[in-house]
Protein backbone atom coordinates (compact mmCIF):
# COMPACT_ATOMS: atom_id res chain seq x y z
CA UNK A 1 0.00 0.00 0.00
CA UNK A 2 2.31 2.53 1.13
CA UNK A 3 4.77 1.49 -2.05
CA UNK A 4 1.37 2.41 -3.96
CA UNK A 5 0.85 5.98 -2.49
CA UNK A 6 4.44 6.95 -2.99
CA UNK A 7 4.64 5.57 -6.90
CA UNK A 8 1.35 7.49 -7.08
CA UNK A 9 2.95 10.30 -5.75
CA UNK A 10 6.19 10.29 -7.75
CA UNK A 11 3.62 10.12 -10.74
CA UNK A 12 1.95 13.54 -9.42
CA UNK A 13 5.62 15.00 -8.84
CA UNK A 14 6.42 14.27 -12.43
CA UNK A 15 3.20 15.12 -14.55
CA UNK A 16 3.28 18.22 -12.36
CA UNK A 17 6.56 19.28 -11.29
CA UNK A 18 9.32 17.71 -13.79
CA UNK A 19 6.97 17.77 -16.64
CA UNK A 20 5.20 20.74 -16.78
CA UNK A 21 2.79 21.97 -19.31
CA UNK A 22 4.48 22.60 -22.20
CA UNK A 23 1.97 25.75 -23.03
CA UNK A 24 3.69 27.43 -20.14
CA UNK A 25 7.09 26.54 -21.31
CA UNK A 26 8.84 29.29 -23.33
CA UNK A 27 11.94 26.77 -24.36
CA UNK A 28 9.04 24.61 -25.50
CA UNK A 29 7.22 27.19 -27.59
CA UNK A 30 10.32 28.97 -29.17
CA UNK A 31 10.94 25.21 -31.08
CA UNK A 32 8.10 24.81 -32.33
CA UNK A 33 6.48 25.91 -35.85
CA UNK A 34 5.00 29.06 -36.29
CA UNK A 35 1.43 27.16 -36.48
CA UNK A 36 1.49 25.23 -33.23
CA UNK A 37 -0.23 27.40 -30.77
CA UNK A 38 -1.48 25.93 -27.57
CA UNK A 39 -4.70 27.84 -28.29
CA UNK A 40 -6.34 25.25 -29.99
CA UNK A 41 -6.86 23.65 -26.39
CA UNK A 42 -10.22 23.98 -25.05
CA UNK A 43 -11.28 26.09 -21.87
CA UNK A 44 -13.54 24.01 -20.67
CA UNK A 45 -14.73 20.18 -20.87
CA UNK A 46 -17.74 18.21 -20.23
CA UNK A 47 -16.81 15.15 -18.32
CA UNK A 48 -19.49 13.17 -17.80
CA UNK A 49 -20.84 11.39 -16.62
CA UNK A 50 -22.53 9.49 -19.11
CA UNK A 51 -26.29 8.83 -19.54
CA UNK A 52 -26.84 12.32 -17.55
CA UNK A 53 -27.71 14.21 -20.62
CA UNK A 54 -23.92 15.31 -21.79
CA UNK A 55 -25.14 15.10 -25.96
CA UNK A 56 -28.25 17.13 -25.11
CA UNK A 57 -25.66 20.05 -23.31
CA UNK A 58 -23.38 19.37 -26.04
CA UNK A 59 -25.97 20.32 -29.04
CA UNK A 60 -27.23 23.31 -26.70
CA UNK A 61 -23.83 24.90 -26.51
CA UNK A 62 -22.66 24.45 -30.61
CA UNK A 63 -25.65 26.30 -31.01
CA UNK A 64 -23.98 29.33 -29.29
CA UNK A 65 -22.20 31.23 -31.48
CA UNK A 66 -18.53 32.05 -28.96
CA UNK A 67 -18.94 28.10 -28.69
CA UNK A 68 -16.62 26.00 -30.99
CA UNK A 69 -16.51 21.89 -29.94
CA UNK A 70 -13.52 19.71 -31.60
CA UNK A 71 -14.08 17.93 -34.41
CA UNK A 72 -15.63 14.54 -34.57
CA UNK A 73 -13.42 11.70 -33.48
CA UNK A 74 -14.03 8.38 -35.71
CA UNK A 75 -12.88 6.23 -33.40
CA UNK A 76 -13.94 6.96 -30.17
CA UNK A 77 -17.97 7.47 -31.10
CA UNK A 78 -17.38 11.40 -31.73
CA UNK A 79 -15.51 11.76 -28.59
CA UNK A 80 -11.93 12.72 -27.73
CA UNK A 81 -11.13 10.74 -24.99
CA UNK A 82 -7.88 11.93 -25.06
CA UNK A 83 -7.38 12.42 -21.13
CA UNK A 84 -8.42 9.01 -19.85
CA UNK A 85 -7.05 5.75 -21.22
CA UNK A 86 -4.15 5.68 -23.90
CA UNK A 87 -5.12 7.89 -26.93
CA UNK A 88 -3.16 10.81 -24.05
CA UNK A 89 -0.01 8.54 -25.10
CA UNK A 90 -0.35 10.03 -28.49
CA UNK A 91 0.27 13.48 -27.17
CA UNK A 92 -0.53 17.16 -27.26
CA UNK A 93 -0.13 17.77 -31.45
CA UNK A 94 -2.51 14.15 -31.91
CA UNK A 95 -4.88 16.31 -29.63
CA UNK A 96 -4.65 19.70 -30.69
CA UNK A 97 -5.40 18.66 -34.07
CA UNK A 98 -8.89 18.20 -33.11
CA UNK A 99 -9.37 21.78 -32.67
CA UNK A 100 -9.85 25.02 -34.60
CA UNK A 101 -7.30 27.82 -34.75
CA UNK A 102 -9.57 29.88 -32.94
CA UNK A 103 -10.16 33.35 -34.40
CA UNK A 104 -10.34 35.36 -31.39
CA UNK A 105 -8.41 33.63 -28.66
CA UNK A 106 -10.15 35.74 -25.98
CA UNK A 107 -14.05 35.31 -27.14
CA UNK A 108 -13.99 31.82 -28.82
CA UNK A 109 -14.67 29.29 -26.17
CA UNK A 110 -13.15 25.78 -27.39
CA UNK A 111 -14.47 22.50 -25.87
CA UNK A 112 -14.33 19.08 -25.78
CA UNK A 113 -17.46 16.52 -24.19
CA UNK A 114 -16.07 13.24 -23.53
CA UNK A 115 -18.65 11.51 -20.82
CA UNK A 116 -15.58 8.58 -19.89
CA UNK A 117 -13.67 11.54 -18.42
CA UNK A 118 -16.17 11.92 -15.15
CA UNK A 119 -14.81 8.73 -13.60
CA UNK A 120 -11.35 8.14 -14.87
CA UNK A 121 -8.92 7.50 -12.06
CA UNK A 122 -6.29 9.58 -14.66
CA UNK A 123 -8.50 12.40 -16.24
CA UNK A 124 -8.25 14.69 -13.47
CA UNK A 125 -4.42 14.75 -13.15
CA UNK A 126 -3.81 14.59 -16.81
CA UNK A 127 -6.45 17.62 -17.42
CA UNK A 128 -5.09 19.80 -14.53
CA UNK A 129 -1.36 19.30 -16.16
CA UNK A 130 -2.04 20.24 -19.63
CA UNK A 131 -5.45 22.84 -19.10
CA UNK A 132 -5.23 23.58 -15.48
CA UNK A 133 -7.13 26.68 -16.18
CA UNK A 134 -10.04 24.86 -17.75
CA UNK A 135 -13.07 25.05 -16.74
CA UNK A 136 -15.13 21.14 -16.51
CA UNK A 137 -18.69 20.92 -16.56
CA UNK A 138 -20.60 17.51 -14.91
CA UNK A 139 -24.16 16.64 -14.98
CA UNK A 140 -26.02 14.37 -11.88
CA UNK A 141 -29.05 12.35 -11.99
CA UNK A 142 -30.37 10.17 -10.15
CA UNK A 143 -27.71 7.23 -10.08
CA UNK A 144 -30.24 4.26 -10.41
CA UNK A 145 -31.49 6.02 -13.32
CA UNK A 146 -27.83 6.50 -14.90
CA UNK A 147 -27.23 3.14 -14.08
CA UNK A 148 -30.55 2.00 -15.86
CA UNK A 149 -30.28 4.04 -18.95
CA UNK A 150 -26.64 2.73 -19.02
CA UNK A 151 -27.71 -1.20 -19.12
CA UNK A 152 -30.46 -0.18 -22.00
CA UNK A 153 -27.45 2.08 -23.70
CA UNK A 154 -25.42 -1.64 -23.59
CA UNK A 155 -28.25 -3.60 -24.86
CA UNK A 156 -28.58 -1.73 -27.77
CA UNK A 157 -25.07 -1.69 -28.37
CA UNK A 158 -25.35 -5.48 -28.37
CA UNK A 159 -23.08 -5.97 -25.60
CA UNK A 160 -23.07 -9.93 -25.52
CA UNK A 161 -23.26 -9.59 -21.85
CA UNK A 162 -26.12 -6.84 -20.57
CA UNK A 163 -28.28 -8.89 -23.50
CA UNK A 164 -27.42 -12.09 -21.65
CA UNK A 165 -28.46 -10.84 -18.06
CA UNK A 166 -31.13 -9.20 -16.47
CA UNK A 167 -31.14 -5.53 -15.43
CA UNK A 168 -31.35 -7.27 -12.03
CA UNK A 169 -28.70 -9.95 -12.33
CA UNK A 170 -26.34 -7.04 -13.29
CA UNK A 171 -27.09 -5.16 -9.72
CA UNK A 172 -27.12 -8.01 -7.84
CA UNK A 173 -23.99 -10.22 -8.94
CA UNK A 174 -22.00 -10.91 -5.92
CA UNK A 175 -18.16 -11.97 -5.61
CA UNK A 176 -18.49 -15.19 -7.17
CA UNK A 177 -20.79 -14.27 -10.10
CA UNK A 178 -18.94 -15.08 -14.12
CA UNK A 179 -16.39 -12.32 -14.87
CA UNK A 180 -18.17 -11.15 -17.79
CA UNK A 181 -21.23 -10.01 -14.95
CA UNK A 182 -18.75 -8.47 -12.49
CA UNK A 183 -17.03 -6.63 -15.17
CA UNK A 184 -20.35 -5.53 -16.59
CA UNK A 185 -22.16 -4.62 -13.16
CA UNK A 186 -18.87 -2.33 -12.21
CA UNK A 187 -19.10 -0.56 -15.12
CA UNK A 188 -22.67 0.29 -14.85
CA UNK A 189 -22.66 0.78 -11.27
CA UNK A 190 -18.98 2.80 -10.61
CA UNK A 191 -19.64 5.75 -12.74
CA UNK A 192 -22.28 6.26 -10.08
CA UNK A 193 -20.29 6.85 -7.04
CA UNK A 194 -20.54 10.67 -7.46
CA UNK A 195 -18.96 12.05 -4.50
CA UNK A 196 -15.48 9.88 -5.09
CA UNK A 197 -15.20 11.11 -8.53
CA UNK A 198 -15.91 14.57 -7.86
CA UNK A 199 -13.69 14.65 -4.77
CA UNK A 200 -10.94 13.37 -7.07
CA UNK A 201 -11.69 16.30 -9.83
CA UNK A 202 -11.49 18.77 -7.07
CA UNK A 203 -8.25 17.30 -5.84
CA UNK A 204 -6.58 19.14 -9.29
CA UNK A 205 -9.43 21.93 -9.87
CA UNK A 206 -10.47 24.46 -7.69
CA UNK A 207 -14.13 24.63 -6.97
CA UNK A 208 -15.02 27.78 -8.55
CA UNK A 209 -14.12 25.78 -11.72
CA UNK A 210 -16.13 23.32 -11.28
CA UNK A 211 -20.00 23.42 -12.63
CA UNK A 212 -22.71 20.64 -11.25
CA UNK A 213 -25.64 20.34 -13.30
CA UNK A 214 -28.94 18.96 -11.81
CA UNK A 215 -29.93 16.85 -15.09
CA UNK A 216 -33.30 16.46 -14.53
CA UNK A 217 -33.36 20.04 -14.55
CA UNK A 218 -31.05 20.64 -18.07
CA UNK A 219 -33.55 17.93 -18.98
CA UNK A 220 -37.36 19.80 -17.95
CA UNK A 221 -36.01 23.50 -18.16
CA UNK A 222 -32.86 23.79 -20.64
CA UNK A 223 -32.42 27.54 -21.20
CA UNK A 224 -32.52 28.20 -17.01
CA UNK A 225 -29.69 25.93 -17.31
CA UNK A 226 -28.09 27.23 -20.19
CA UNK A 227 -28.40 30.43 -18.73
CA UNK A 228 -26.58 29.41 -15.65
CA UNK A 229 -23.94 27.85 -18.17
CA UNK A 230 -22.82 30.86 -19.92
CA UNK A 231 -22.78 33.09 -16.39
CA UNK A 232 -20.36 30.10 -15.25
CA UNK A 233 -18.31 30.32 -18.35
CA UNK A 234 -18.33 34.00 -18.82
CA UNK A 235 -19.16 33.70 -22.12
CA UNK A 236 -20.59 36.56 -24.91
CA UNK A 237 -22.59 37.26 -26.14
CA UNK A 238 -25.52 36.24 -24.24
CA UNK A 239 -27.45 33.33 -25.87
CA UNK A 240 -31.25 33.40 -25.88
CA UNK A 241 -31.80 29.57 -24.94
CA UNK A 242 -35.38 30.37 -24.12
CA UNK A 243 -36.21 31.59 -27.50
CA UNK A 244 -33.44 28.93 -29.54
CA UNK A 245 -34.79 25.72 -28.00
CA UNK A 246 -38.69 24.48 -28.49
CA UNK A 247 -40.60 21.50 -26.61
CA UNK A 248 -41.01 18.54 -29.17
CA UNK A 249 -44.08 16.82 -27.89
CA UNK A 250 -43.19 13.59 -30.52
CA UNK A 251 -39.81 13.33 -29.05
CA UNK A 252 -41.17 13.88 -26.01
CA UNK A 253 -37.53 16.38 -24.86
CA UNK A 254 -36.03 19.89 -25.69
CA UNK A 255 -34.95 20.60 -29.33
CA UNK A 256 -33.26 23.44 -31.12
CA UNK A 257 -35.95 25.00 -32.94
CA UNK A 258 -34.96 25.72 -36.73
CA UNK A 259 -36.65 27.86 -39.40
CA UNK A 260 -40.46 27.47 -40.09
CA UNK A 261 -41.14 25.74 -36.80
CA UNK A 262 -38.95 22.72 -37.53
CA UNK A 263 -37.11 20.87 -35.02
CA UNK A 264 -33.38 19.26 -34.42
CA UNK A 265 -33.81 16.93 -32.04
CA UNK A 266 -31.09 13.92 -31.11
CA UNK A 267 -31.22 11.00 -32.66
CA UNK A 268 -33.07 7.66 -31.58
CA UNK A 269 -30.23 6.59 -29.15
CA UNK A 270 -30.84 9.24 -27.13
CA UNK A 271 -33.87 9.49 -25.05
CA UNK A 272 -34.89 5.56 -25.58
CA UNK A 273 -38.06 3.92 -25.27
CA UNK A 274 -37.93 1.44 -22.60
CA UNK A 275 -40.02 -0.15 -19.46
CA UNK A 276 -39.39 1.88 -16.70
CA UNK A 277 -37.40 0.59 -14.00
CA UNK A 278 -39.13 -2.20 -11.87
CA UNK A 279 -39.64 -1.63 -8.20
CA UNK A 280 -37.15 -4.50 -6.81
CA UNK A 281 -34.42 -3.02 -8.68
CA UNK A 282 -35.22 0.50 -7.53
CA UNK A 283 -35.20 -0.29 -3.89
CA UNK A 284 -31.60 -2.04 -4.13
CA UNK A 285 -30.31 0.43 -6.18
CA UNK A 286 -31.42 2.99 -3.54
CA UNK A 287 -30.37 0.86 -0.63
CA UNK A 288 -26.90 0.49 -2.97
CA UNK A 289 -26.24 3.82 -3.53
CA UNK A 290 -27.38 5.64 -0.25
CA UNK A 291 -23.99 6.37 1.56
CA UNK A 292 -22.59 7.65 -1.79
CA UNK A 293 -25.73 10.09 -1.97
CA UNK A 294 -25.10 11.19 1.33
CA UNK A 295 -21.43 11.90 0.87
CA UNK A 296 -22.49 13.89 -2.23
CA UNK A 297 -24.96 15.80 -0.12
CA UNK A 298 -22.27 16.69 2.21
CA UNK A 299 -20.18 17.41 -0.79
CA UNK A 300 -22.41 19.59 -2.21
CA UNK A 301 -23.40 21.63 1.43
CA UNK A 302 -19.69 21.97 1.47
CA UNK A 303 -18.97 23.67 -1.88
CA UNK A 304 -22.22 25.60 -1.14
CA UNK A 305 -24.51 24.11 -4.15
CA UNK A 306 -28.09 23.51 -3.59
CA UNK A 307 -29.35 19.41 -3.33
CA UNK A 308 -30.75 18.34 -6.90
CA UNK A 309 -34.21 17.29 -6.30
CA UNK A 310 -33.71 13.59 -6.90
CA UNK A 311 -31.12 13.36 -3.98
CA UNK A 312 -33.35 15.16 -1.62
CA UNK A 313 -35.72 12.40 -2.59
CA UNK A 314 -33.17 9.66 -2.57
CA UNK A 315 -32.42 11.16 1.29
CA UNK A 316 -35.82 11.26 2.60
CA UNK A 317 -36.09 7.94 2.18
CA UNK A 318 -36.07 4.99 4.54
CA UNK A 319 -33.27 2.66 4.90
P1 LIG B 1 -32.21 7.76 -22.21
O1 LIG B 1 -31.96 7.47 -23.66
O2 LIG B 1 -31.92 6.60 -21.33
O3 LIG B 1 -33.58 8.35 -21.95
P2 LIG B 1 -26.04 10.96 -22.84
O4 LIG B 1 -26.15 11.90 -23.98
O5 LIG B 1 -25.15 11.49 -21.75
O6 LIG B 1 -25.73 9.56 -23.28
O7 LIG B 1 -27.47 10.91 -22.14
C1 LIG B 1 -28.58 10.36 -22.77
C2 LIG B 1 -29.79 10.78 -21.96
O8 LIG B 1 -30.02 12.18 -22.10
C3 LIG B 1 -31.07 10.15 -22.43
O9 LIG B 1 -31.18 8.92 -21.75
C4 LIG B 1 -32.15 11.20 -22.07
O10 LIG B 1 -32.94 10.80 -21.00
C5 LIG B 1 -31.34 12.42 -21.65
N1 LIG B 1 -31.75 13.70 -22.23
C6 LIG B 1 -31.79 14.88 -21.55
N2 LIG B 1 -32.18 15.87 -22.34
C7 LIG B 1 -32.40 15.32 -23.57
C8 LIG B 1 -32.82 15.88 -24.81
N3 LIG B 1 -33.10 17.18 -24.94
N4 LIG B 1 -32.95 15.04 -25.87
C9 LIG B 1 -32.68 13.71 -25.73
N5 LIG B 1 -32.24 13.14 -24.57
C10 LIG B 1 -32.11 13.94 -23.49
Amino acid sequence: KELDKSIQGGELFFTLVLNPNPCDDKRHRDIWSKEKTCDRLPKFLVVGPQKTGTTALYLFLIMHPSIISNSPSPKTFEEVQFFNRNNYHRGIDWYMDFFPTPSNVTTDFLFEKSANYFHSEEAPKRAASLIPKAKIITILIDPSDRAYSWYQHQRSHEDPAALKFSFYQVITAGPRAPSELRALQKRCLAPGWYATHIERWLTYFPPYQLLIIDGQQLRTDPSTVMDEVQKFLGVSPHYNYSEALTFDSHKGFWCQLLEEGKTKCLGKSKGRKYPPMDSECRAFLSSYYRDHNVELSKLLHKLGQPLPSWLRQELQKET
